[in-house]
């Protein structure tokens, strides 16, 4: 467990415009171009607006070091390797992953309007952060999608009736979009709970829920300690045998099928980087002979959405409401980041360049 300081400090809250301005500073000085640090800051801030601290400005300190282990690239672009019409493969040669991944999704989305349907296969994009941020591209261009993704080479889950990390956290997401509504965003890790989620629960004392984590010897554990200090543990498959399947297809369609990697003895990274693979399947409804479809959709959400509410439940979200509700919070209250956090963060700038005057200044700006 960490200082328990962290525990008991009030959490500072940031105004989402102000972080966003510091996360591009941060970007600009270890020498992206000013787009790539907008998209990079746009990508953090709007995770951690939508709750998910886990993929927000928390994750600057780790590419900050696989920028110093040599592996994440600035300024590369998604290299489109083969074009076969409704199927586009596009290589990230471990650029920045918010920039790569909007620019294969922006290829995929032209392609889609084209001829109704394109499946994207990007391969070594460094670490493309909360998936749903592409998904939500998709959808407001209007646009279905599915999305498949493999962590390459950095095992952190067992496998069902395993007892030590094999697979990637694997995200699964898909978005149907609707007009005049928000779109339904479904995006989670294929593990009980996403990576991230256990270096915020370390940074500020917590432990995680039951069942998430195993430790070493493959016992249940609750202290996040065990992903983060040795002898490691592994995180668990959500749902038991059928996330680690959903997991296993994230693995291939992922990893395998885009002409990346998958993990095994041979593709294990030593490093700080979190190299990503992605198929997407991108549809535009207008292609199907379905004219009730939205009809159809708003149907059956009121109808789940009637159900009596179960004993201690106090609302049944559609995919995606948790986030908004969270975003509306957030945008009106600003975000929170916790001191540990803050303090990596500010370590993380320092070392490419931000000056000790610059951060205190940040730091009084930001307060
Ligand atoms: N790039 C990577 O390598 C990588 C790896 C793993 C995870 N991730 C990202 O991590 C993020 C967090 O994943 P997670 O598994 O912690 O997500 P999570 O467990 O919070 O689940 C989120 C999903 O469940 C829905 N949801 C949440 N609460 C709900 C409720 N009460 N009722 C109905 N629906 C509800 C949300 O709308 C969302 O679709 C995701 O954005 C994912 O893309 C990225």
């Amino acid at each position: 467990m960490t200082d328990p300081q962290t525990v008991t400090a009030p959490t500072p809250r940031i105004p989402a415009d102000q972080l966003h301005a510091y996360v591009r500073a941060i970007w600009e000085r270890a020498g992206s171009t000013p787009r790539e640090a907008e998209l990079v800051a746009d990508h953090l801030v709007a995770a951690n607006l939508t709750g998910h601290d886990s993929h927000g400005v928390g994750m600057i300190p780790r590419y900050v070091e696989s920028l110093a282990d040599k592996q994440l690239q600035l300024n590369r672009h998604a290299e489109l390797m083969k074009d076969a019409g409704a199927v586009l493969t596009i290589e990230g040669g471990k650029g920045f992953g918010q920039v790569i991944a909007f620019e294969a999704i922006e290829r995929g989305i032209e392609r889609a309007r084209q001829i109704g349907i394109c499946a994207v296969g990007l391969r070594g994009a460094h670490h493309i952060g909360r998936i749903g941020h592409w998904a939500e591209q998709c959808a407001r261009a209007g646009l279905v999608s599915f999305h498949f993704v493999n962590v390459a080479g950095d095992p952190l889950v067992a496998p069902y009736g395993g007892a030590d990390r094999r697979i990637g956290t694997n995200p699964f997401c898909a978005a149907y979009p609707r007009p005049g509504k928000p779109p339904l965003v479904l995006d989670f890790a294929t593990s009980t709970i996403a990576y991230g989620k256990t270096r915020v629960a370390y940074n500020q004392g917590k432990h995680t829920p039951p069942g998430a984590l195993i430790d070493h010897a493959g016992m249940p554990t609750l202290e996040p300690k065990v992903m983060h200090e040795a002898p490691f543990g592994s995180l668990t498959p959500f749902g038991g045998y059928k996330g680690f399947g959903l997991a296993a297809m994230c693995e291939i369609f992922g990893g395998a099928l885009s002409g990346g990697f998958t993990t095994h003895a041979d593709t294990l990274g030593t490093t700080h980087a979190i190299i990503n693979c992605m198929l997407s399947v991108i549809i535009d409804p207008a292609a199907f002979d379905a004219p009730d479809a939205q009809a159809e959709a708003d149907a059956f959400l009121a109808w789940v959405k009637a159900s009596p509410l179960a004993a201690g439940s106090g609302q049944i979200y559609e995919p995606g409401e948790p986030e908004r509700v969270t975003r509306a919070q957030r945008e009106a209250a600003g975000i929170p980041v916790d001191p540990a956090t803050w303090t990596q963060i500010n370590h993380a700038a320092r070392t490419v360049g931000v000056s000790e005057a610059e951060v205190g200044e940040w730091a009084a700006r930001l307060r």
